[in-house]
């Protein structure tokens, strides 16, 4: 698969060697700063380089595109690829607001083509092995979750604090992961409704760092989940989740199902350190490959990113006005 990558920050270097080790061919990459394009082309031993998206469609010439540039660039780079018959990864969050996200699906199943979502933690090995203890009724009818997208005594600065480069602040970075975390454990529920509270207290910047959602479920679950950047605490890691069910207990980091007579921590060890190791991101790049090749319906698609800007939406307009929100 001939595969091309906008933006050449942070994530796109773990893409990239995701793509190196699933044995792409590493064809193309685009971002309109010559000198980190050149240099991320030298170490990856990418051949061609452009100044935007367009440039590279009209070259032609590959297959896929990973998109890993600021939210606000998301939705128009990925629509124009996906138009010009190429399949496309885009990174999280997928867009700016749900409006953005719905295009975007609709462009994929008007082409034809793959358009996966990077909500990588559902490739965590972890997360995978919880999936099916719960998928099996291990815990029985979940009741309700808590999750967590926090960092702690830090945050991100540049775009990811300004408004019209990323739509959102820790909601769109952070609460993303927690909120799509627990959608891949309860087994993508549909959102019903959603309420939010919202803020900014840490930082001279025009987005939130600081928030809590709850969000009920079409299936009678009940979802909380804390987000945020520089808070001086947090009782889970990132993307760390608990599910009460019926018939007993799950955590996702660390990872256990606890029951009436049972504890069982299908073998992981607690982690030292908490971050997102590049196996995931290895895997999630295989999967993607794979489903661009035989047209597999990828999951996480266009629909569970969408799914999960809904609730983004919903919890902006649900902290804005102080009232629970129904999400259509
Ligand atoms: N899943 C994860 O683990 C994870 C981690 C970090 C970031 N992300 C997401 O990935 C995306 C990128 O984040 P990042 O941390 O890599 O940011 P970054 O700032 O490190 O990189 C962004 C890149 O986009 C480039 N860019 C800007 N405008 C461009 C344009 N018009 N055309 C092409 N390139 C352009 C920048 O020059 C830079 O190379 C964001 O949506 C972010 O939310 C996901």
């Amino acid at each position: 698969m001939k595969l091309a990558f906008a933006g050449t920050g942070y994530i796109n270097k773990i893409h990239a060697l995701a793509a190196k080790s699933a044995g792409a061919e590493l064809t193309a990459v685009v971002n309109h700063q010559p000198e980190s394009m050149a240099k991320f082309a030298a170490e990856f031993g990418i051949p061609r380089q452009y100044g935007s998206v367009e440039a590279l469609l009209k070259a032609g010439g590959v297959e896929a595109l990973v998109v890993s540039t600021p939210n606000y660039l998301h939705a128009e780079q990925t629509i124009s690829a996906l138009e010009a018959g190429l399949h496309v990864l885009v990174e999280k969050p997928m867009a700016m607001n749900a409006t953005e996200a719905a295009a975007m699906q609709t462009t994929a199943e008007k082409a034809g083509k793959t358009l996966m979502v990077a909500h990588m933690w559902r490739f965590d090995p972890e997360a995978i092995w919880l999936r099916a203890q719960i998928a099996a009724g291990r815990i029985g009818k979940i009741i309700r979750t808590k999750g967590c997208g926090v960092h702690v005594k830090w945050g991100p600065g540049g775009w990811f604090t300004q408004k019209k480069f990323a739509g959102g602040g820790a909601m769109a970075d952070m609460g993303v992961h927690a909120l799509d975390t627990v959608r891949f454990l309860l087994g993508d529920p549909q959102p019903v409704s959603v309420y939010a509270k919202i803020g900014t207290y840490y930082g001279a910047y025009d987005v939130d760092d600081t928030g809590l959602v709850i969000v009920n479920w079409e299936n009678g679950a009940t979802s909380y989940f804390e987000f945020g950047w520089w808070q001086p605490h947090a009782d889970q890691p990132n993307a760390g989740t608990q599910l009460y069910g019926q018939a007993g207990f799950a955590s996702l980091f660390p990872t256990r199902i606890e029951t009436k007579d049972s504890v069982d921590d299908g073998g992981f060890s607690p982690r030292t350190e908490h971050r997102a190791l590049q196996g995931m991101y290895d895997a999630q790049m295989k999967y993607f490959l794979a489903c661009a090749r035989t047209g597999a319906h990828p999951i996480p698609g266009g629909q569970e990113g969408w799914a999960n800007i809904k609730v983004v939406d919903a919890a902006y307009e649900s902290s804005r006005t102080g009232k629970v929100v129904e999400v259509q």
